[in-house]
């Protein structure tokens, strides 16, 4: 689709890749693992470009490439990659950019598994070095560049606190040292946030979250250069082979084609929640970098053009028992993990994160036990507002 549209038309609009299929005006699922060639030559010319010819579907599949033109095309980026959840992507980014020995900069605050990923398996196997820092101020940066530090990893709004980087100061820091930058940019989408532009090397999704946005498929996406992206697609992609399946790339197809609709209204009902929690009585915080009164409001302005659904809070009477009233006193906001889908949940990360973490590595990672976490839905806000009201009486 031609670049000069706006994105949501791009998102939309399956015309280009009707050529072949009837002008069925959706695209067809080729649910095949492989393809076959009417010659030796024929099939010797597809190796050439093993990256855009289909010949395996661990390698290239025409369903999963739509997806993968798509969201490039969302992200300002030359190309991308799908993979079978965000987590074979945040892996294939890491394992890309580290070897053994090498020294990597993250966020205190970056999502847990990925946490996990670098201290029980990069540090833990492959003698990884790991300077954790606070990151909102680029000094935090700059005074852990060593010599052999290889990767910056960011993740914008960060998890849980929603703490943001500047990108573009940290990208500019990072090319001054030949250091490689990978963003995780699930929160805002690549409608909201464009990292590539930036200057940031490498962007990550999962889309199992608002790209999805039905909460019936985990994905997760690679975008950047075509050089990046083709060196990753030969070695972590085709070799892990944690790669997307062909029914979860229509799926997200058919997602791409209401994300500008869906984010417009996650991020009206979530503003209007993140007010009504911010001048409530009951309520001691509430972390949204979409509110005037947020720390980095201006920063998020300056870098992000939309917010999406998901902030935490605290109550002014914080313990536990409270905090798990709260919770179950809910109806509207369902109990459970993950977020960006249509209908709104709720989560506290005292239910699993002390169960993986010692009470101070939570505590240093900002978390506190009164942490309450909600992704907001596509449901009419005002019912939002009075389930959080009700419960909040109920306490
Ligand atoms: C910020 C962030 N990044 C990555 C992931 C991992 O994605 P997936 O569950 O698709 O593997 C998640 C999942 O919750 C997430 O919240």
């Amino acid at each position: 689709m031609d670049d000069t549209f706006h994105s949501d038309t791009q998102m939309v609009s399956d015309v280009q890749q009707n050529t072949d299929s009837f002008g069925a005006v959706v695209p067809p699922i080729y649910q095949n693992s492989l393809f076959t060639f009417d010659s030796w030559q024929a099939i010797e010319h597809a190796f050439e470009d093993k990256v855009n010819n289909p010949i395996y579907t661990r390698g290239t599949n025409p369903t999963v490439r739509m997806a993968e033109q798509k969201l490039a095309q969302l992200a300002h980026g030359e190309t991308a990659k799908l993979f079978a959840s965000g987590m074979a992507a945040v892996s294939a980014a890491m394992l890309h950019f580290l070897s053994a020995g090498d020294h990597l900069i993250t966020l205190k605050n970056t999502y847990g598994p990925s946490i996990s990923l670098i201290n029980d398996f990069l540090i833990a196997k492959f003698n990884i070095e790991v300077s954790y820092v606070d990151g909102t101020d680029v000094e935090d940066f700059k005074k852990h560049i060593r010599p052999n530090t290889k990767l910056i990893y960011l993740e914008s709004p960060s998890s849980v606190v929603f703490k943001l980087q500047d990108l573009a100061a940290i990208a500019k820091l990072a090319k001054k040292h030949q250091i490689a930058t990978a963003m995780d940019n699930t929160w805002a989408t690549p409608l909201f946030q464009k990292p590539l532009s930036l200057g940031i090397d490498l962007e990550i999704h999962s889309c199992s979250k608002y790209l999805g946005g039905h909460s019936d498929i985990i994905a997760g996406v690679l975008i950047g250069s075509e050089q990046l992206l083709n060196a990753i697609h030969f070695r972590e992609y085709e070799l892990l082979g944690a790669k997307m399946a062909p029914m979860e790339a229509w799926f997200l197809l058919r997602s791409l084609r209401t994300l500008s609709l869906r984010m417009e209204k996650h991020q009206q009902n979530a503003l209007k929640v993140a007010n009504f929690l911010h001048q409530h009585d009951g309520i001691e915080k509430v972390n949204y970098p979409g509110l005037v009164s947020f720390p980095q409001y201006k920063l998020a302005n300056k870098q992000m053009t939309g917010y999406s659904g998901l902030m935490s809070f605290q109550l002014k009477t914080c313990t536990l028992t409270q905090v798990k009233l709260f919770v179950n006193s809910l109806q509207l906001f369902q109990i459970g993990v993950s977020w960006g889908g249509h209908e709104s949940l709720v989560y506290a990360p005292a239910i699993s994160g002390l169960k993986e973490q010692s009470a101070e590595q939570f505590e240093q990672m900002g978390i506190s036990t009164s942490d309450i976490r909600i992704s907001v839905g596509l449901e009419n806000v005002e019912d939002l507002i009075a389930d959080l009201d009700n419960a909040l009486q109920a306490i």
